[in-house]
Formats: structure tokens, sequence, C-alpha cells
């Protein structure tokens, strides 16, 4: 029989049953095309296949977020320890709010410089000519930077790195094309959580600011509840990241953006702010409803499930001037690409410095950075590529 500790697994958010019509690379690389179509024609519709509703415009969308009494994110009953992910309040809040602080951009500025070596070392290690620029940095960056807040011996980040990969069924960083089974992501998510479990112990009586502290030494959180956080923080914060830095680089190669971002033409934070609204790495948040609904003119039951697409609304029009266009001075940009309402990416200001930094030292280091956009290849979610060749010159 498994243990307490080995009973923790959480389901993974970000891996949703995707549309018929985004089962093709093609279509998924040209998601917007699908999505004008639907808020067009069907803005919000029951997918037989998936036994799910889909809303795409904006305005439903975020109306959706922002009312969690209606639109819950509870889908049922779980052995695992509670997670702010899919609880109502007041439990959200208390397994939220104690680590809100860590989040702050205040309490990040203080980590830029830690944060900004770790991109400089991985850097020193890309050796220039043709790389994969996800394997070699956009992917071990955003890993790093977890384990190092939650505050892992160095010695473990190989093993972290591995259990993480596995977990997120993430292909390993070798010329492998296979990809993870469940069997082993299975034994990678206990392995980890046990680790983590046995971190949790040591630092009951810690005085660290790390997550792991954060979480050990807080008494209104259960053991399992500590561990699932830990978990979770890597399940949300990790594959995104990676996406963002990698849309980033995507978004600047192919609207030509490389000399003005670092030539302080173009501002390179509000850069990052049109990624996350042109190429949003979350694309659909999964939500259930607790009373019977009117949107858009259908009526849904209570207890149906709906798929709130924050990637289609992110490209209304009904929000968004020409938002087919990458206008890297978007100013405002109402994107909801980190999600509303109570539920807002707890991690956006983490993502947000790790993005900035990732492309200044980038940029920095390196005199060119070419991606071949020639034959793409998607990876559905997040939405970001599964590698991005990139011609680079020191
Ligand atoms: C570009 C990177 C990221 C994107 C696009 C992103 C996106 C999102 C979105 C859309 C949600 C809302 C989920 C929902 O409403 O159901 C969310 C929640 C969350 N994210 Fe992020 N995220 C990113 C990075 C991170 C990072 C780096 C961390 C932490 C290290 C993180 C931690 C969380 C947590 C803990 C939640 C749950 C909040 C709650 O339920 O109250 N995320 N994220």
């Amino acid at each position: 029989m498994a243990s307490a500790d080995q009973d923790v697994v959480i389901q993974d958010p970000l891996h949703q049953p995707l549309p018929e019509e985004l089962s093709t690379d093609e279509a998924q690389l040209h998601r917007p095309s699908w999505y004008a179509e639907m808020r067009r024609e069907q803005p919000v519709r029951y997918d037989e296949e998936r036994e799910r509703w889909d809303v795409f415009r904006y305005e439903d969308v975020n109306s959706i977020l922002r009312d969690h009494e209606t639109y819950t994110t509870t889908f049922g009953s779980s052995s695992e320890g509670k997670s702010m992910f899919t609880e109502d309040p007041p439990e959200h809040g208390r397994l939220r709010n104690f680590a809100s602080s860590w989040f702050s951009p205040r309490t990040l500025r203080e980590k830029r410089t830690r944060f900004e070596e770790i991109a400089d070392e991985l850097i020193d290690d890309i050796e220039p000519g043709n790389v994969d620029i996800i394997s070699e940095f956009a992917h071990p960056y955003p890993v790093t930077v977890i384990a190092e807040s939650l505050g892992l011996p160095i010695e473990d980040y190989e093993q972290f790195i591995e259990w993480s990969d596995a977990s997120l069924r993430v292909p390993p960083r070798t010329d492998e094309e296979d990809e993870i089974t469940v069997e082993e992501q299975e034994t990678a998510i206990r392995e980890m959580n046990q680790y983590f479990s046995e971190l949790i112990k040591e630092r009951t009586d810690g005085d660290g600011n790390d997550l792991i502290t954060i979480a050990a030494t807080n008494d209104n959180l259960s053991h399992k509840e500590k561990v699932t956080f830990c978990h979770g923080i890597l399940v949300a914060g990790n594959v995104t990241t990676i996406n963002l830095i990698t849309n980033a680089l995507w978004c600047f190669q192919e609207f030509d953006l490389f000399d003005d971002i670092r030539s302080g033409a173009i501002d390179r934070k509000q850069a990052i702010e049109e990624v996350l609204r042109y190429r949003s790495p979350a694309q659909s948040l999964l939500r259930r409803t607790t009373r019977p609904v009117e949107i858009g003119g259908k009526e849904i039951e209570e207890g149906e499930l709906i798929v709130a697409w924050n990637g289609s609304a992110n490209h209304d029009p009904a929000t968004f001037d020409a938002p087919e266009e990458f206008r890297p001075e978007r100013k405002p940009n109402r994107h909801i690409a980190f999600g509303g309402g109570i539920h807002i990416c707890l991690g956006a200001p983490l993502a947000r410095l790790e993005a900035d930094i990732a492309l200044e030292r980038l940029l920095d280091r390196f005199e060119v950075i070419e991606p071949d956009l020639s034959d793409l290849s998607p990876q559905a979610t997040p939405f970001g590529l599964k590698s991005l060749p990139c011609h680079i010159e020191k």
C-alpha cells in the first residue's frame, strides 16, 4: 500500500483534451484563425466528444474567470493534498495567501542578481553555432530558477530536472524521440513528492526564505498540502515559462524585432506583454458551473465543464485593436494570459522577471540570435514549440 506521502499526485491543470479542430500541427500553429472563426460563428458551443462547453469571446471569458462562485475550479473529491488550483474560498485563500509575499515584485527584485547569474552560467556553456535554444537555455533556465526558489540543495538539481521533465511529460533533453510514458510520469511524481516530503520535515523549524521552508513552517497547512503546494509550483511555473521565453524568441524573429529590442528602441518588458497576449503560453482554463447559467444566448446547466479560451480572448477585436498584429508598444494591453479573478497566476511577477532576464542576458551575450522558423513543431499545451533551432554568434 502507498504511504500517505506517496499518495500525493496532483492533476496537471495544463493538460486538457484538445478539440478535434486543433488536432494537427498546422492548426495549432495558426490558432488565431480558428479562434476568429469560433468567436464569429460559435462563440459558445458544446463539444460532444470532449463533453464540455467552449467559450471564445473576451467579455465572456473574462466574466467567467472573475466569477468563482458561478464557475468553480473544484472538480470533485480527490485523495491528494488540497491545492489552491482546485479550491474555492475560504480554502483557496488559506492555500495561497501564505506564499503571496514571496512572489511580490518587491521581494523578487532582491533575487534578480542571483537569477541573472543562473542565466549567465547556462549561457557560458552554450557553444555558438546552430543550437536548439530550448534544450540549451529556455528549458533549463526556469527549472533551475524554480529549484533555487524552492531551496533545493544544488547537488540535487540534475535529479530534480529529470523528475520535473518526467512529471510534466516533457521529452528528455536528448535526441530520443520517445515521449515519457504514463508509468514513468507516475513514478517521477511519487519520487519527487517523497523528496519534497522529506525536505519539508527537515525544515519545519527552519528560518530560510525558500518556498519549501515557507510552506514547511506554515501551521495552517497539513503535511500533504505542503507537498502538493511544492509540486503545484513546479507544474504551474515550469513549462509555461519555458514557452514564454520560446514564444518571445519566435515572435521577435518573425516580426524582425531583435535589433530594436537590443538597442532599447522597443521596450523589452512591454514587448514581453505583447508576447503574452499574442502567443499566450496557457491558452485555455477549465471551470465547472455551480448553477444554471446563460452565456452568449446558450443555456448551460449546473455541473457542466466550461473551457474558457483565454488564448482566443487575447485576440478578440472587440477588446484589442488589430489583434492579429504584433504591436510591441501596445498600451494598454489588457491581456488575460495569466487568467483573472481569484486564481490569477500567483507566479506572474516571477514569470515576467525570468523572461526579462532571459532575453536581456541572451541579447547581451550573443551578437546574433537567428531562430529558424522554417519547420516549426508546436507543443499543444501549454502553447509553445518542441524545439527552436537557432543560429547564434558571440
Ligand atoms: C508565462 C508563464 C506563466 C503563465 C502564462 C501562467 C499562467 C497561469 C494561469 C492562466 C493561471 C490561472 C489558472 C486558472 O485560472 O485556472 C495560473 C495560475 C497559477 N500559476 Fe501561473 N503561469 C505562469 C508562470 C507561473 C510561475 C513561474 C509560477 C510559480 C513559480 C506560477 C504559479 C501559479 C500558481 C500557483 C497558480 C494558481 C493560482 C490559484 O489557483 O490561485 N505560474 N498561471
